[in-house]
């Protein structure tokens, strides 16, 4: 996943290929009895990856998700939010199919993230863009090296993450959590994905600065649910009815005729596991196979399965000898060069899930449709499909969801070969003989494990309202900026009475506006003052006349400094310049650039720049 192409990041021994001491030893026996094991093994996985008190994730705050336990070759020992929402979304559909004992665990993580929020990094504070940073350290503070950002899926991922405990709360008369805990929070990135959802980001593979067609999609069905949540707990929000149709609109935009381009940039083929991915989590079990959400029986998202799969067959050795029909290894898309592009196990799952909904959807509804665009997906499970509609009483029916349950097993089959025989699964496995690669242990490994386990299960996710998909008749752009405040009640065991927020690093009520001081270096002679003039009223939008003038009072021989407290609403950004006044009323400017400034909301209310005369 974390492979920037523009940074010097990993090269060197990654390529080597193992020697053959280190190729482990294999799973082997029934598929049926290697996926209950591995259901344990890829659970613990989850586990020992969360912080405080998982085994191999010591450091980790509690409640933060760790991508990986491996430090080195790659380093991954962060906390990525995709990942966390990913992993923790597929923990609580884990507790809600029964496993009660996950429940303060899913605390943890949503108390994290209400932490996380206000925390600034490079990408912005908590109102300002900050909510799409990628990564944080594992103990909450944030990344500062260069990388891959904005990364816009996160905030839409963990609002549907906690949106799924917020439902069940909601189910078992637990409002008030929902109401003065979750709320605060899922708003924060609903506003988030309501102001930004039309501008480019770094794709979930983190490496094309362009539209993604997951992260369109999953913002999409975050402002669905949340809406909807926001209407069983009697509030609104107003932004995500109306940005949700214009950004249901853009997806649709992705198409090709043949499959979904996964990025608009990037100048790749665009056939990419982003696609197969999108499908997976667009997965609403109440909804028919509607290819305008993406669903996982769509004729659109089958068409994109084939392309998808199809496009690793002949580039992978592990795949040679596979025939169509037969499920393969699934790489992330067919260009890959990161350790030199090879097999992930979490998109050989997800490849094996789109095919275990798409089943259950049909069952569901009781037919299959077989379109023009699906019809060469079919073909290659069914050879006589053809064009038309299959009820559940006929045997093409059977035959057919037959053969695409048996083709979604081979992608299980194809992982559990590649498996070691501990079941620890990698991020990757070798594309010429299947040796597990790159990072130990990988968090999203075993949750999409687990999401997989589950479709085949028949052990489905609660619906998030894809039915109620409404296209506009045509695409606008779109952005509307909606409430933001630093979430400060996660007083689980009390949620009507908020314990009192901690200061530093933690909740605390981000005041919405932030007290600026100025600091400005500039050596003046007797009736010359400094003023600050910007691009906004406050600055006196570049208009020298109302410029806010610097005070002298801190001014000293030694520490020729002006300075001047403003304050300004927490998100504002603004470009500035000094200018000095002579006592003749002559304005001289500060040589260009212009000065650049955003407001990002921190606990203390207060910030201070210093500058000094150019
Ligand atoms: C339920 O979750 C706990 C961790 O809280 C785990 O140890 C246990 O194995 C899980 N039980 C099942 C049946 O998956
Ligand atoms: C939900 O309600 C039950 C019963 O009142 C209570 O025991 C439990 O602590 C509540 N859980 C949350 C998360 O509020
Ligand atoms: C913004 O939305 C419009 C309308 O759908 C679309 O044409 C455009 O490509 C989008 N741009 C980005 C960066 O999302
Ligand atoms: C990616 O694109 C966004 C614009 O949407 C821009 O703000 C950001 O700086 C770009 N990131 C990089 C690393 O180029
Ligand atoms: C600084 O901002 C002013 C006002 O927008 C603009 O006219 C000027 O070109 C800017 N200077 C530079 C170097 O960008
Ligand atoms: C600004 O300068 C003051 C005094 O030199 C110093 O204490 C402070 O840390 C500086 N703040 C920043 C944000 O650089």
């Amino acid at each position: 996943m974390r492979f920037l192409s523009t940074l010097p990041l990993l090269l060197g021994a990654a390529f080597a290929l193992p020697s053959p001491e280190n190729i482990q030893e294999r799973a082997t026996g029934s598929l049926a009895s290697w996926l209950s094991s591995e259901n344990t093994v890829a659970l613990q996985g989850v586990l020992n990856n969360i912080g405080a008190s998982g085994s191999k994730a010591s450091g980790a705050s509690s409640g933060v998700v760790i991508a990986s336990p491996s430090k080195s070759d790659p380093n991954y020992f962060y906390t990525w939010t995709r990942d966390s929402a990913l992993t923790f979304k597929a923990l609580v559909d884990q507790f809600i199919a029964g496993n009660t004992s996950l429940e303060p665990l899913i605390q943890q993580y949503i108390s994290a993230q209400a932490n996380l929020q206000t925390v600034n990094n490079p990408s912005g504070g908590l109102c300002s863009g900050g909510l799409a940073e990628p990564k944080f350290e594992v103990n909450l503070t944030p990344f500062t090296g260069a990388w891959g950002r904005p990364q816009r899926d996160g905030p839409a991922l963990r609002a549907t993450a906690m949106i799924a405990y917020a439902r069940y709360l909601i189910a078992n008369g637990n409002t008030t959590s929902v109401n003065n805990i979750i709320w605060p929070i899922v708003q924060n990135d609903l506003s988030y994905v309501t102001q930004y959802w039309n501008q480019t980001g770094f794709d979930l593979w983190e490496e094309i600065n362009s539209s993604s067609f997951f992260t369109t999609a999953v913002q999409y069905r975050s402002l669905v649910e949340g809406s909807n949540l926001a209407t069983q707990l009697g509030k609104s929000c107003p932004n995500c009815v109306s940005q949700a149709p214009l950004v249901l609109c853009f997806l649709q935009s992705y198409w090709t005729g043949s499959y979904a381009l996964s990025n608009t940039g990037g100048g790749r083929s665009g056939k990419d596991a982003n696609s197969i991915l999108t499908s997976i989590h667009m997965f609403d079990p109440a909804a028919s196979c509607d290819s305008t959400t993406f669903q996982p029986c769509s004729d659109k998202a089958l068409a994109n399965h084939k392309v998808v799969t199809d496009s690793f067959r002949s580039i992978y050795n592990v795949n040679k000898g596979i025939a169509q029909g037969s499920g393969v290894a699934v790489g992330r898309y067919p260009e890959d060069s990161y350790y030199n592009g090879n097999p992930w196990y979490l998109n050989t799952f997800a490849a094996a899930e789109q095919l275990y909904d798409a089943v259950y959807q049909w069952k569901k509804i009781g037919s299959i449709t077989i379109t023009s665009t699906s019809l060469p997906f079919f073909k290659d499970v069914y050879s006589s499909a053809a064009v038309g509609t299959y009820s559940s009483s006929t045997a093409a029916f059977t035959s057919i969801v037959n053969s695409v349950s048996t083709y979604a097993d081979s992608y299980m089959s194809i992982a559990q070969k590649y498996t070691p025989s501990n079941g620890a699964l990698a991020e990757q496995y070798n594309r010429a003989d299947g040796t597990p690669l790159s990072a130990v242990d990988l968090t999203w490994s075993y949750a999409a494990f687990l999401t997989a386990y589950n479709a085949r299960a028949n052990v489905q996710p609660a619906s998030w309202g894809a039915s109620s998909a409404k296209l506009p008749n045509s695409c606008s752009s779109g952005s509307a900026t909606g409430p933001c405040a630093a979430a400060t009640n996660t007083n689980w065991a009390n949620p009507g009475s908020p314990s009192t927020p901690t200061s530093t690093g933690g909740s605390c009520a981000t005041p919405t506006a932030i007290a600026v001081t100025f600091n400005e270096q500039k050596t003046t002679a007797y009736g010359e003052n400094i003023y600050i003039v910007g691009s906004i009223p406050a600055l006196g939008s570049w208009n020298a006349d109302k410029a806010v003038a610097l005070s002298a009072g801190h001014y000293t021989n030694s520490n020729n400094v002006w300075y001047v407290t403003i304050n300004f609403a927490t998100g504002t950004s603004f470009n500035y310049k000094y200018i000095k006044k002579a006592q003749d009323g002559s304005v001289t400017w500060e040589s260009d650039p212009n000065r650049s400034y955003t407001v990002n909301g921190n606990c203390a209310g207060t910030a201070t720049q210093n500058d000094s005369w150019r």
